[in-house]
């Protein structure tokens, strides 16, 4: 898949999940801007990134605060592009939901059935929407905090430990099926 020049737009760049799926973008040669609140770990990320792709860049914002990602997008179109492809990452819990995690799988749905639903609005626009499902990853803060609450599933399914259902390069693998609807440089 050639993703040379090609611009992705990566939010929790900094670290975990975001950061496995952004260094190897950047490292194909995608334009990757990385987005996170804190400034030191998405300086990290972009002297990685930019070890592969000098025009990454990254923006710092909250993406919980509506005009930091109104200036986010608008500074990214601005740079770089004008259509493609959203990615939300989501979770296995959004379609099997744990017990005690009520308000993290219903948030989980939500974004599910918000995908769907901006896909339609987007469509005529040429942007796709897709959802990724990972289960615990490996590595990342999620999968440590549940594996020292192995009471947490609660529901009789596999702890977080003895199943992983994505590894942290599975999930940076995304970019075989994703990749080739992230938009050209504009
Ligand atoms: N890890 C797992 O096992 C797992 C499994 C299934 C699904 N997921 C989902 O995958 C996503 C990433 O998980 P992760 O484990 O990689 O998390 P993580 O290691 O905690 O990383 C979260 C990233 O998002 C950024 N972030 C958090 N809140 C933000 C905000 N309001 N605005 C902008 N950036 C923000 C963080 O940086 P700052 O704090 O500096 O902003 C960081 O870069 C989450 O939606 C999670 O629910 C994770």
């Amino acid at each position: 898949m050639e993703l040379r020049g090609r611009v992705a737009v990566v939010t929790g760049a900094s670290m975990g999940i975001g950061r496995a799926i952004g260094t190897p973008l950047a490292r194909k040669g995608a334009h990757v801007v990385g987005v996170a609140r804190g400034r030191p770990d998405l300086e990290r990320f972009l002297e990685e990134a930019r070890a592969f792709s000098p025009q990454s860049s990254v923006f710092p914002a909250d993406v919980a605060d509506p005009e930091a990602v109104t200036g986010l997008f608008e500074a990214i179109h601005d740079r770089y592009a004008r259509r493609g492809r959203i990615v939300n990452v989501v979770s296995g819990a959004g379609r099997s939901p744990l017990g005690r995690e009520g308000a993290y799988c219903a948030s989980k749905a939500a974004i599910t059935a918000f995908s769907e639903s901006i896909s339609y609005e987007l469509e005529p626009f040429g942007v796709q929407v897709q959802v990724l499902y990972p289960g615990y990853v490996p590595g990342t803060r999620m999968a440590e905090e549940a594996a020292r609450a192995p009471d947490l599933p609660a529901t009789g399914r596999a702890s977080p430990t003895d199943r992983p259902i994505a590894m942290i390069q599975d999930v940076a693998s995304f970019l075989r099926y994703f990749g080739g609807g992230l938009p050209d440089r504009g």
